[in-house]
């Protein structure tokens, strides 16, 4: 063997044994959300930056964090202009990252909200719920229950934030989320309509940005190619975001085996999907669940070619085109 070709085998070697320390060290993988090991080590690859609140440049809108419990935070946003003696609608966003990951102090989300409120001229509560797997689910959804339990607290004077006291219109709640937050998002809302208690409010409609839903099985017209070639990473982000899920067609991540679906508690549903996004079929599944329930609501879902998972954060045209549309649902334009 010459030197060369033994250095490069050497090389090889070195390289396999990293390899193999990294995979057994490994408990599991879902890159870029997370990489959990066995020593107790998370890594997280997106959705880890933080940008401080700020007046906006662009926009104008401000942005503040504040401290809703002990375990539940959020960053809340005024838009220009605004008015205490005209108040506006009053949106409850949830983040995504497949529950592993983000907050509403990264700079995606930033730039998101910032967009949202000053388009569709609404104050606006971006809730930073725990993340799996330190907080595994259902961790996050009791978070986000809170989050909204004490926005509209507000409404009954029983609380004292003054951009939701002075600025919101408890008669026009919205919520939001994308990915994972659209997940959450359809739980909360599940939650208000069964909730007997007096809430004080009207949630008037949702907007689901390409949510994450799944099941066991493959779903009317959903290319069984492609729900194989996912299957494996839906299972590995619910199973180990909620160990201690019934599974894949747990209501939670599949409305469509709810019982209690014709509960929901709005009645304007916007749910956004990109033409590409393997999950797509499940927006419009959910659509069916909703019609065939007798839900007393109207639903659309609105397709949007040639775009992929969770484009509407983003910055291409076709996101800043879906922002103005949910700015439009958000004052009870057409759903
Ligand atoms: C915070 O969460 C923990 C469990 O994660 C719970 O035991 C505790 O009661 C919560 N605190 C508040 C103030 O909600
Ligand atoms: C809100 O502010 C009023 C007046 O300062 C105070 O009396 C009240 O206790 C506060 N309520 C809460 C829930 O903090
Ligand atoms: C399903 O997806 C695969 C892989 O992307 C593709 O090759 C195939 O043509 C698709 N089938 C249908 C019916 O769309
Ligand atoms: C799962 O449920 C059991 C029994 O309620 C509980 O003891 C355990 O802490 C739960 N595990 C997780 C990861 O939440
Ligand atoms: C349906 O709603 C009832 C009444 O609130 C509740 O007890 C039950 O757990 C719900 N079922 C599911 C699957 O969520």
């Amino acid at each position: 063997m010459t030197i060369s070709a033994r250095i490069v085998l050497l090389v090889l070697l070195v390289f396999h044994s990293q390899l193999l320390a990294i995979s057994t060290d490994l408990l599991y993988d879902i890159y870029p959300f997370v990489r959990v090991y066995k020593d107790g080590r998370v890594e997280r690859f997106t959705g880890t930056d933080f940008v401080p609140a700020s007046i906006d440049p662009t926009t104008g809108a401000q942005s503040k964090d504040i401290e809703i419990s002990h375990n539940v935070s959020a960053r809340i946003y005024l838009p220009k202009n605004s008015n205490k003696y005209r108040k506006i609608p009053l949106l409850v966003y949830f983040h995504g990252g497949a529950f592993f990951t983000g907050s509403p102090f990264n700079q995606v989300y930033q730039n998101h909200l910032n967009s949202l409120v000053s388009k569709a001229n609404v104050v606006a509560v971006s809730v930073n719920y725990r993340l799996a797997p330190e907080h595994p689910l259902p961790v996050g959804y009791e978070d986000s229950w809170a989050a909204l339990k004490w926005v509209i607290s507000h409404s009954k004077g029983n609380a004292n934030e003054t951009w939701l006291k002075d600025y919101a219109d408890f008669g026009h709640v919205y919520l939001g989320g994308d990915s994972a937050g659209g997940n959450i998002a359809h739980n909360v809302a599940m939650r208000v309509g069964l909730d007997k208690t007096d809430q004080g409010i009207v949630l008037d409609g949702m907007f689901l940005n390409s949510p994450h839903f799944w099941g066991k099985k493959p779903i009317g017209n959903e290319n069984k190619t492609k729900f194989i070639k996912l299957k494996r990473v839906m299972e590995s982000i619910w199973i180990h975001a909620y160990p201690n899920s019934t599974g894949l067609d747990d209501p939670l991540v599949n409305p469509a085996k709810d019982p209690n679906i014709s509960s929901l508690g709005c009645k304007r549903v916007l749910i956004i999907e990109g033409g590409n996004d393997i999950l797509k079929g499940r927006g419009f599944y959910y659509k069916k669940s909703l019609i065939k329930s007798k839900w007393n609501g109207v639903v659309k879902v609105v397709d949007v070619k040639g775009e992929g998972h969770d484009f509407g954060i983003g910055n291409s045209p076709k996101a800043k085109e879906m922002v103005n549309h949910i700015a439009s649902f958000l004052n009870q334009g057409e759903v």
